[in-house]
């Protein structure tokens, strides 16, 4: 055990530092360039932490692989994560079909996403939620069947074609006195919320409307949600397009402009979770 002293806030940017730079440079100029940050008392920490990288990276093959952080998710690996998902519900499959030939049929969560999030629900005991983007209904029906009869989401989207899909299966899987849906831009919704003196009172937040709405639908699920409570913002990953200098449209800057300042934020313990198009998931504190 090695004890240091050195503030919170120091030992985050060494760690920021040192994943920066351990897939880009080797290891003595990594180390000069730490003691020159005045972080050499570090030293016996990194050095452990490099020599488990390297042996990550022989058995990977993937520079900048690291033991405890990636497996290479080739088909056979995702065959296998398939086989022991829970199975979809027939009234789930049903609308997973009508959908498909549906215009923004991509925009629907698949199964897998969806019993990520079935999980979470359960583990969070959830209770009270609410759903940022409904389209045809699946992610909303999933977290109904989730909560406890006395359970409720409330469901916002702007668009009264899409959201009747939606209504004809939460009918269908006896959940429909579970949702509450709004036809209102979602900001308004959630504004309304806090209005009514609902802050503080969700368990479960889940984003995925427009992404340039996003930050404001962030800012405002942390005030609706409890201690303890989670957000989940959906396309954190954006396709991969975030790591992509070269894309710069609105929403792709929205999105890494939120990803960077949930890294940062104090109010929440978060993590990326690379399920789907990636799941920012920020548990409030
Ligand atoms: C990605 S889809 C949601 C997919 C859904 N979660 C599912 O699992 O099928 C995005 C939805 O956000 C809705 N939307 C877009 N802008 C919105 C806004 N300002 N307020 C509320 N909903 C909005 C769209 O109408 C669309 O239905």
């Amino acid at each position: 055990m090695h004890s240091f002293k050195i503030t919170v806030k120091a030992r985050e940017d060494l760690i920021g530092i040192a994943r920066f730079t351990e897939a880009r440079w080797g290891r003595d100029q990594r180390m000069s360039y730490l003691k020159k940050m005045g972080f050499n008392e570090m030293a016996p920490l990194l050095e452990k932490r490099f020599r488990r990288n390297v042996n990550a990276q022989k058995i990977t093959g993937l520079k900048g692989a690291t033991m405890n952080r990636w497996i290479k998710v080739d088909e056979p690996i995702n065959r296998y994560i398939t086989e022991h998902l829970e199975p979809e519900s027939p009234v789930l499959q049903t609308l997973h079909t009508e959908t498909s030939s549906m215009e923004g049929a991509q925009m629907q969560i698949s199964h897998e996403q969806a019993c990520f999030m079935t999980v979470l629900l359960k583990s969070l005991n959830a209770r009270r939620t609410i759903e940022v983007g409904v389209y045809t209904g699946y992610s909303t029906l999933i977290t109904a069947l989730a909560l406890p009869s006395d359970g409720i989401v409330i469901a916002c989207d702007i668009s009264e074609e899409w959201t009747a899909v939606a209504k004809r299966y939460w009918q269908q899987a006896a959940v429909a006195n579970r949702i509450d849906l709004r036809l209102a831009p979602a900001q308004k919704t959630m504004e309304a919320l806090l209005a009514d003196g609902e802050a503080g009172t969700f368990d479960f937040v889940f984003i995925d409307a427009d992404k340039t709405g996003y930050d404001a639908y962030y800012e405002l699920a942390l005030q609706l949600l409890r201690p303890g409570g989670m957000v989940a913002l959906d396309n954190a990953l954006w396709n991969g397009s975030v790591v992509d200098d070269a894309v710069q449209d609105a929403d792709t800057v929205a999105i890494r402009a939120l990803n960077d300042k949930i890294a940062k934020d104090t109010r929440v313990s978060s993590y990326l979770a690379p399920v789907g198009d990636g799941i920012y998931l920020c548990c409030k504190l």
